[in-house]
């Protein structure tokens, strides 16, 4: 799978949100974290936000649901546009049906695990998603530190990927950085999203570069 760099717009300027957007020309994808302050201690946006994100940027949306209940509420982000969407396992109710409804309506289907959430909890379905994303800080808040003890999780994943012969990207999503970045690229990560390490830069979208060429290098290393 390509190396793909994902920026969290949850640390950009709210109030200047398009701007902010126009910044990383160069990204993947946009990684928007719609949090219900239910399944996470925080509030973030929701669907209109998402539209308005979506008419302002061609850049494919990521959209990543901290949410209670995705399976009432993912479909209408695929619906919005959203180029995939992941919900959490420890919220879903009936992952496979909403995987395929996801997919049905042209989006990528992804799901994501808390960092106490063992990888093998996915293993039988992991088949119907596109993407797992693997929580490298606990949910809710940018601008914490990685969690290392998720880098065996990451490995245990790309084997039970790899056993099952299934094309699968793993993102990693918290506290990603040019110091945490190539660990987690070498342990076989290969999609990445960063907050605050690129909406804090002097330059974003350099940093968006500087962090695909860290984890490039880092994943190629792999025996
Ligand atoms: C946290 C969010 C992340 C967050 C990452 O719950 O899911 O996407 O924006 O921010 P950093 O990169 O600052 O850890
Ligand atoms: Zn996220």
């Amino acid at each position: 799978m390509p190396i793909t760099i994902a920026p969290s717009i949850l640390n950009a300027d709210f109030s200047r949100l398009a701007d902010e957007i126009a910044r990383v020309p160069s990204a993947d994808a946009l990684h928007v974290d719609v949090m219900d302050n239910h399944f996470v201690p925080n509030l973030t946006l929701g669907l209109p936000v998402v539209e308005a994100i979506k008419r302002c940027t061609e850049l494919p949306l990521d959209l990543h649901l901290m949410i209670e209940d995705p399976d009432r509420w993912a479909p209408a982000y695929a619906e919005a546009g959203a180029a995939s969407v992941t919900f959490h396992l420890e919220a879903a109710q009936a992952p496979v049906r909403l995987a395929r409804e996801l997919r049905r309506l042209g989006a990528k289907a992804a799901i994501g695990l808390n960092p106490a959430t063992a990888v093998e909890a996915v293993g039988p379905i992991l088949g119907q998603f596109d993407m797992v994303l693997l929580m490298t800080v606990e949910p809710g808040f940018g601008g914490q530190g990685f969690l290392d003890l998720v880098l065996p999780k990451i490995k245990a994943l790309r084997r039970l990927a790899r056993a099952q012969d299934l094309a699968l990207a793993v993102q990693i999503d918290g506290g990603v950085s040019l110091e945490t970045i190539e660990r987690a690229a070498a342990a076989g990560a290969d999609s990445f999203v960063a907050g605050t390490a690129v909406f804090k830069a002097d330059q974003p979208d350099v940093m968006v570069e500087r962090l695909r060429r860290a984890a490039g290098l880092a994943h190629r290393e792999q025996p």
